[in-house]
């Protein structure tokens, strides 16, 4: 196909051996020719400057970003995408990235892939030191690169392939990604693949100030005049009301801003039209005019008296408070034998997914369609509902493919700028935020400051403990709330702790709004709580891990908020570790009596997490039905950004009803087809949507046994049109074609629900905020350089309480992912509003960061989870930062009081720690 654009240059590709004629405007990145001339989607689009890869193909054999390279450059060489390189090393990788578990949410899949071939085709059996080398210009934020590099690795010796999984016997084995093929092959629909015929492209105008007034101008003379504008929007055009927000009435947020923008980046307009016109747009052109205001960017000056107001109703700019208090911890402190207090900063943290948020939006007769990428269809729903002044009905969230989350695609962004681009225009519209746009505009981890003072006894035991954190919130309420709560509940850590006081406040300040960034505040606690448990053993004279095994929460324990703890496998996680700490001590110890400059140094931190809403109710519905045809549908909401909840949820409904997993029908999250699962947040698909699945799993196998009068069987069948089902010698077949069909179009169908048993917490945060914990600990080993203070991580070792492991390689996943994170937030992320707005000057952890990674997987099965199984996603992130932070320590003697801890920052603790 050769592909006629009038007016630009032609430019001949060489693709798959044949000549590829384009007609190309000057300038046009050959990014954009591939994927939008050339429909190679599989070149994903992260940043337009060369920064995460994300567009890797081979030119000539060589990796280059397609975003850098003018298409015209291109002219007459040899172009390979993931869609047209050589078949056979492509197979070969697709089934090594399978199998491995390489690829999460995919998004960098198809870039990583074309950078592995380059390197397979000189050097078929690379060491790791070789694909860190070849694979470095290309980012991945979900998986932490270990399973990259050892998919890579095996490509020349392929592992044979596993045994098959008997029906109903799925749970606990590593089956690869059900989703995975579309990730690997480069056919997953990502919120910017999806080009309707005829789109609009919608472009938002920014505020480019923390915080100012505008007043728009003659916006019509100015569309009028601008060739290709089909219309401006602004909030004059909201037919519904204004704001939208997580958390309904705290609901705060307006789609587009009226009279005053609160934060840089925050949009005030739209301007939608033709593609070719709108895109190259210069909207500094566009009719606003700004009157810059006093602005506050920390939580400290947002809180100061005379600081600016954010919101009328928030006095002091606070917008929550959160308080769990228990026992006597000011009688416990002023008793305890040692007492160590200490304060420490965080940063805002950027979520740095490789997909920048981007979707498309149509009218389905009288519905309005939205397909973009998110963690929440149904919250979604509701609140673009809201703004369009749309009854629900006439509204369809049907989440694209997410190229990452991490919490950020909880809250929406784009999904009301569409819906009112199209009920505008009448036209298909499409919106794809760049990279600069999705940083300044979307959530952040709360930069947070938090001072704490733990108590122990002569013996080691903690005896109290006092916490207070102020969390910058940004200028949006978001999931400031459930930070506020989150955190005193969890700021002692997975210790028992008898005396025990945390409040917390979320700040208003005219930074970028503060949301959902795994974990909802608690890693930002757990440094605090862990950098100190440190120094109080060091008080105790105790070494670090075994002061954290005598104060490890166990099962009867009360947590701070009076609750009963059981299924607690945080001693057998710090167990696990022993072996390698005391192994790394003196190993560590060894390497440091010969070494001056270079210092080397182990820490050890923990985490515990509640799974699912604080305290609050948090269904999820899974429907599972047999089809007239003999198929078997799974209707399962939950969104997988990576994580892997398709795969998950499928394992534990074919195990439930006793099926083989090859035997279901995967039906994803489509507000029009599938019951509410929630939100993907909070550590909750595995534990809530996977009962949710287990529940409807039992009830379809007992109306398929109730149908054929059989107590029990040892297998269920389906083929076209028939169900069978054996018990011992008994077999029974139903012709399942002429049953009657309900309204879902199931012959035999079952819907179940599940809503964890918690309970209200009340003034003292007393109660059951959670059904059901996770536990984790890891231990890292670091080397400092003293001289420059930077530092490496050499390893992590990480033992993680997941119940029940579903899936393994999946949970391993997720485990070096979080770690990555978590290493992002130790040692090199800091988002600072106005400086770091792209992936150039925001640091995230490369392939050559990341450590080698020890994965340990402990299962204490909780009664409350399914098959005993507990969640995993935000627990993984908690206990790196400070452990790594502790090994900084131990290496160099210094005590870092605010993260990242950037080469500047070790250097002044190690002078600090001299001195
Ligand atoms: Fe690499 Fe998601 S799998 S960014």
């Amino acid at each position: 196909m050769n592909v006629q654009r009038t007016g630009h240059d032609a430019i001949t590709l060489m693709i798959e051996g044949a000549p590829r004629r384009v007609r190309t405007a000057p300038g046009r990145r050959l990014s954009e020719v591939l994927r939008e001339d050339l429909n190679l989607k599989s070149v994903k689009v992260g940043c337009d400057a060369g920064d995460c890869g994300a567009c890797t193909v081979l030119i000539d054999g060589r990796q280059e970003c397609a975003c850098l390279v003018p298409a015209r450059q291109a002219d007459g060489r040899r172009i390979e995408t993931l869609e047209t390189a050589e078949p056979a090393l492509r197979g070969r990788l697709q089934r090594a990235f399978l199998s491995k578990g390489a690829a999460q949410c995919g998004i960098c899949t198809p870039g990583l892939m074309m950078a592995a071939m380059e390197l397979l085709r000189e050097t078929p059996r690379p060491d790791a030191a070789q694909v860190e080398d070849a694979l470095a210009g290309v980012l991945c934020r979900c998986t932490g690169y270990r399973k990259i590099i050892s998919a890579v690795m095996s490509v020349h010796a392929p592992e044979e392939p596993p045994e098959p999984v008997s029906a109903g016997r799925s749970v606990g084995r590593a089956v690869p990604r059900l989703d995975g093929q579309r990730k690997v092959d480069g056919t997953e629909v990502f919120g910017a693949d999806h080009v309707p015929d005829g789109a609009l492209l919608v472009r938002a105008v920014r505020s480019l100030h923390y915080h100012a007034a505008f007043e728009l101008g003659d916006i019509d003379a100015w569309a009028a005049n601008t060739p290709g504008v089909a219309c401006v929007i602004t909030a004059a055009d909201i037919r519904g009301e204004n704001r939208y927000g997580v958390i309904p009435p705290l609901a705060d947020q307006p789609a587009l801003a009226e009279k005053v923008a609160r934060y840089r980046g925050e949009a005030v307009a739209l301007v939608v039209g033709d593609p070719e016109a709108v895109e190259p747009l210069d909207l500094g052109t566009f009719p606003v005019t700004w009157t810059p205001l006093p602005h506050v960017l920390t939580e400290a000056e947002g809180a100061t008296p005379d600081a600016p107001q954010l919101h009328a109703d928030r006095p002091e700019n606070t917008l929550i408070r959160g308080r769990v208090a228990c026992g006597a911890p000011d009688a416990a402190l002023a008793a305890a034998a040692h007492v160590v207090t200490g304060r420490f900063e965080t940063s805002y943290v950027e979520h740095a997914y490789i997909e920048p948020e981007a979707g498309a939006a149509w009218m389905d007769g009288q519905v309005l369609v939205i397909q973009a990428c998110t963690q929440a269809p149904v919250m979604d729903l509701e609140d673009t509902a809201r703004v369009l002044g749309l009854p629900q009905d006439r509204l369809r969230i049907v989440p694209a493919a997410a190229g990452g989350g991490f919490g950020s695609k909880l809250d929406i962004t784009l999904q009301p700028l569409l819906g009112l681009a199209v009920l505008k225009t009448g036209k298909p519209c499409r919106m794809v935020f760049s990279r600069t746009e999705s940083m300044q505009a979307s959530t952040k981890r709360h930069p947070g400051t938090m001072e704490a003072t733990i108590g122990a006894d002569a013996d080691g035991r903690i005896t109290a403990m006092i916490f207070h954190g102020e969390f910058n919130t940004g200028a949006y309420a978001s999931w400031g709330p459930t930070v506020a709560t989150r955190v005193p509940v969890h700021a002692s850590g997975p210790y028992l702790t008898p005396n025990y006081r945390a409040t917390s406040r979320a700040v208003h300040t005219h930074g970028p709004t503060s949301g959902a960034f795994r974990g909802f505040g608690v890693p930002q606690a757990a440094i605090t709580q862990e950098m100190l448990y440190d120094d109080l053993a060091l008080a105790c004279g105790m070494d670090r891990l075994a002061f954290r095994h005598r104060n490890a929460l166990r099962d009867g324990d009360r947590s701070p908020c009076g609750q009963v703890m059981k299924a607690v496998g945080l001693v057998e996680c710090l167990e696990a570790l022993e072996p390698h700490w005391q192994e790394a001590k003196e190993a560590v110890a060894a390497f440091n009596a010969g070494s001056s400059v270079l210092k080397r140094g182990i820490g050890v931190a923990s985490c515990w997490y509640g799974c699912g809403n604080t305290a609050l109710p948090n269904p999820s519905t899974i429907r599972i039905g047999i089809t007239a045809e003999g198929r078997l549908k799974l209707h399962q909401g939950a969104t997988d950004i990576g994580q892997g909840s398709n795969t998950v949820i499928t394992q534990i409904a074919a195990d439930a009803l006793g099926v083989a997993l090859g035997a279901i029908d995967l039906i994803g999250p489509d507000t029009a087809l599938t019951p509410d699962c929630g939100k993907t947040s909070a550590s909750r698909q595995t534990f809530i949507t996977g009962r949710a699945a287990e529940a409807a799993g039992v009830a379809l196998r007992k109306a398929i046994l109730r149908l054929t009068n059989l107590a029990d069987a040892d297998a269920i069948t389906l083929s076209p049109g028939r169900l069978s089902v054996s018990k011992g010698g008994q077999n029974r077949e139903i012709d399942l074609s002429g049953m009657p069909v309900d309204a879902n179009g199931y012959v035999i169908a079952a819907e179940e629900t599940y809503d964890p048993p918690t309970t209200a917490l009340d003034a003292e945060g007393q109660g059951t905020p959670y059904a059901l914990y996770g536990y984790g600990a890891q231990m890292a080993e670091v080397e400092v350089d003293m001289a420059l203070g930077t530092v490496r991580v050499r390893r992590i070792v990480a033992a993680h309480d997941v119940g029940r492991a579903i899936n393994p390689l999946l949970a391993e996943g997720q485990i070096e992912g979080g770690i990555a994170q978590g290493l992002g937030l130790a040692l090199m992320e800091e988002y600072l509003p106005g400086l770091t707005e792209n992936l150039h000057n925001y640091l995230v952890p490369t392939i050559g960061d990341m450590p080698p990674v020890t994965s340990i997987l402990i299962e204490k099965p909780d009664p409350e989870g399914p098959f005993g199984a507990k969640g995993l996603g935000e627990h993984v992130l908690i206990p790196t930062a400070p452990a790594i932070l502790n090994a900084i320590r131990d290496a160099s003697g210094a005590k870092i009081t605010k993260v990242p801890a950037l080469p500047h920052r070790v250097l002044a603790a190690i002078q600090a720690a001299r001195a």
